[in-house]
């Protein structure tokens, strides 16, 4: 068996795969198997500013239903937004008890203030890391761009400074430059960049007319952003990249190692196929190692990444590749027309 470690925030994970955050890593049992599929690390469910703040809403309107009945009813509940953090907290805590391999803390905030308290709460159950999962929902009542990104930038560096475990931050595509952005974060000292978050889209029935909130898991073609992304980076960082989105089998993952990535997330292929997919993605990528000669990750990762690109790819990543292709797509669209 080829050696498959590689080095993740700082981490030696045994090797590159570890499993996302998402419904499987809310439970200690699917993380149990997780460890026992193979995986390096996983990436606990994320706590949700929203999901605590909601069961904070709920509750209050719940105790509010016994108020003309007994008035001292209400003081005796205690407060169920403490109740909600500690409850994750706890099963956090207890996820880290219960495996070896590194278990990485989520946390997706809104406000300044929640993020700075419920990370330096994350960081006491004894996490290894903590992934920090930003996402800003378009709009036009939302803040232009520029602003957004100087807060997000504001709140990173001031978790940067309350938290001394290793932080990654989980980011959406959609910045008008986001190797530059994570040029900033890389420089204020994050540890890593977890490329890209898949972002929920509603839908719409064209028969009943409604709205539609389907949750699709990715297909294959959602990991070329990863992709192009992993080998943009590759060499440019401090902090570790990991590739995320799309990645379904072995295959996937090699390519985001030849590209550049440190390391690969993976949920829906773990969906589709169950967590023990992951003893069989490690067993092919040792032996696509074997037949390669490659003793260890170290000796491919990168080697299609911009940076390694010879004189005869070197237009990959400009912009007259776009034009070319677009102008050479046309024209052989017009002669299979004509
Ligand atoms: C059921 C489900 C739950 C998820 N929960 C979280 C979560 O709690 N936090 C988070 O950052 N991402 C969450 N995700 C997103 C995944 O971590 C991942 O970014 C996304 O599914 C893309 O990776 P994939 O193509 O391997 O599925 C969830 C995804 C699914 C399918």
């Amino acid at each position: 068996m080829s050696d498959l470690s590689v080095t993740y925030l700082g981490m030696k994970l045994k090797n590159p795969v570890i499993a996302g955050a998402s419904g499987l890593t809310a439970s200690i049992d699917f993380i149990k198997r997780i460890e026992q599929a193979g995986a390096g690390a996983i990436v606990c469910k994320s706590l949700f500013e929203e999901e605590i703040l909601l069961q904070t809403l709920k509750h209050n309107k719940d105790i509010h239903q016994y108020d003309n009945w007994h008035a001292e009813m209400t003081s005796i509940f205690p407060d169920i937004e403490a109740k909600a953090l500690e409850n994750h907290l706890y099963w956090v805590r207890k996820a880290k008890e219960e495996v070896k391999i590194p278990v990485i803390g989520s946390l997706n905030a809104v406000s300044e203030e929640i993020w700075l308290d419920y990370s330096e709460e994350m960081v006491k159950t004894g996490i290894d890391a903590l992934e920090l999962n930003f996402y800003s929902a378009p709009g036009f009542e939302s803040e232009p761009s520029e602003a957004i990104e100087k807060k997000q930038l504001e709140i990173l560096k001031k978790i940067r400074k309350a938290v001394s475990i290793p932080i990654v931050v989980k980011l959406s595509h959609f910045y008008t430059n986001p190797v530059h952005f994570i040029r900033e974060l890389d420089n204020i000292g994050i540890n890593g960049f977890v490329l890209f978050n898949r972002l929920f889209q509603p839908n719409i029935n064209i028969d009943e007319e409604t709205n539609t909130f389907p949750y699709t898991f990715s297909h294959k073609e959602d990991n070329r952003l990863a992709l192009r992304y992993s080998a943009l980076l590759y060499g440019e960082l401090k902090g570790s990249v990991c590739a995320s989105t799309g990645i379904l089998d072995s295959h996937d993952v090699i390519r985001m190692l030849l590209a550049g990535a440190d390391a690969v997330q993976m949920v829906s292929g773990l969906y589709a196929n169950g967590v023990e997919h992951i003893a069989t993605l490690i067993n092919e990528i040792s032996q696509w190692m074997e037949k390669k000669d490659y003793e260890k990750i170290d000796d491919f990762k990168g080697k299609l990444s911009r940076k390694n690109l010879g004189q005869k790819d070197a237009w990959i990543y400009k912009r007259t590749q776009y034009v070319k292709m677009l102008m050479q797509t046309s024209e052989s669209l017009m002669k299979q027309i004509i």
